[in-house]
């Protein structure tokens, strides 16, 4: 009697955050490695943890002609550039010099796979999760900082000159989807309105979830729709949806219904989901997870290498 009474007590105390595990998921859960460049070994830790979505944020200097990966203008290292942090390891991997997760037969692989025919309804949650030919795609989320997309936005795709080349790009060319064993997805501040007009174009734009009825409007006065050939993933602020408890408490009883209408617009759309902002240091981080993939969201968005054993591998 005093011993449950105790317990109770200091079940009131200790909030069941600490005692949450990750949930496991009847599907594979995407898992998206977020401020890649911030690991000692950007693209390599999170490919090595299985990740396959990694994220750049970058700003663009004129006078030198780079674009140097950081969080902040303050935080900027001359020896960090996309290039080198991001570019150049993605190149690695996938020409087989990184790691026997990822021969060099890998991109051939995956295009010359038959299944992988071009399509006007993509169906991205299978590509991601799946791609072509026993071979998962890598995704760069390339998020533009200085605010200058409108024209740093076209030295980032001249830098994507060599996964080019080589053929590797997903694309959008005469009204079709071609699958690609790389997407290149823009966020930040990269301009929709220069992207949606395109009617070839080799990058994609990571859309509002939430306001995907809106259009892409161009200063020229035409509208486009956010739709699957533009949005294969779509995205909101894990705290900017009502009832998230901004991430740091469990979610409440009513938080899994506005999660729940969010995915369900998004999957109308054809796009995955993607909330961010739910932070590595949170309690509630494994909650917050859990309640997300139980509402059929697509993506994780992490800082923690171990969560995608946590859900994957379980
Ligand atoms: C997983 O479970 C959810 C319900 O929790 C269901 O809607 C979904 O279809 C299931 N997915 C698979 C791949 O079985
Ligand atoms: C991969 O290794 C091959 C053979 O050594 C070399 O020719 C190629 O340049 C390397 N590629 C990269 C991106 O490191
Ligand atoms: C978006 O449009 C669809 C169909 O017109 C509608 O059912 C849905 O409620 C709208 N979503 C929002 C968030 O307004
Ligand atoms: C998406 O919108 C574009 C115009 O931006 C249009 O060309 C394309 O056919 C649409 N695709 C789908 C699947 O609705
Ligand atoms: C989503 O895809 C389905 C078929 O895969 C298609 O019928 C539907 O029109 C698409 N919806 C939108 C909003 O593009």
């Amino acid at each position: 009697m005093l011993f449950s009474a105790l317990s109770a007590s200091v079940a009131l105390l200790v909030p069941s955050v600490l005692a949450t595990d990750p949930i496991k998921p009847n599907r594979t859960v995407l898992f998206h490695s977020h401020n890649d460049y911030k690991r000692p070994r950007p693209v390599y830790d999170a490919f090595d943890h299985k990740f396959r979505s990694f994220e750049a944020d970058v700003w663009w200097d004129k006078d030198a002609h780079e674009f140097y990966v950081a969080h902040t203008i303050i935080t900027i290292d001359h020896s960090k550039t996309f290039q080198t942090q991001m570019l150049d390891r993605v190149l690695k991997i996938m020409e087989g010099n990184y790691s026997s997760e990822y021969p060099k037969e890998a991109p051939h692989k995956f295009l010359n796979d038959p299944n992988n025919q071009p399509t006007s309804e993509p169906d991205w949650y299978k590509y991601y999760a799946e791609g072509f030919g026993g071979v998962r795609p890598i995704q760069l989320l390339l998020e533009i900082k200085s605010n200058d997309g409108k024209e740093s936005w076209l030295h980032l795709m001249a830098q994507l000159k060599p996964l080019r080349e080589r053929g590797w790009l997903t694309k959008w060319e005469n009204g079709k989807i071609h699958y690609g064993p790389v997407i290149v997805v823009g966020t930040g501040g990269t301009p929709a309105y220069e992207m949606a007009p395109k009617t070839s174009r080799d990058y994609f734009f990571d859309c509002p979830a939430g306001s995907l009825n809106d259009t892409v409007q161009t200063p020229t006065g035409l509208s486009f729709p956010f739709n699957s050939t533009l949005c294969p993933m779509s995205s909101k602020s894990y705290i900017d949806v009502p009832e998230s408890n901004l991430g740091l408490l469990p979610p409440p009883p009513k938080a899994p219904y506005q999660f729940h209408r969010e995915i369900v617009e998004t999957h109308r759309h054809n796009s995955t989901t993607r909330f961010y902002g739910v932070l590595a240091g949170s309690l509630a981080r494994i909650d917050d997870f859990n309640m997300l993939i139980q509402q059929g969201s697509d993506w994780l968005n992490t800082d923690v290498m171990s969560d995608e054993a946590a859900y994957n591998r379980s």
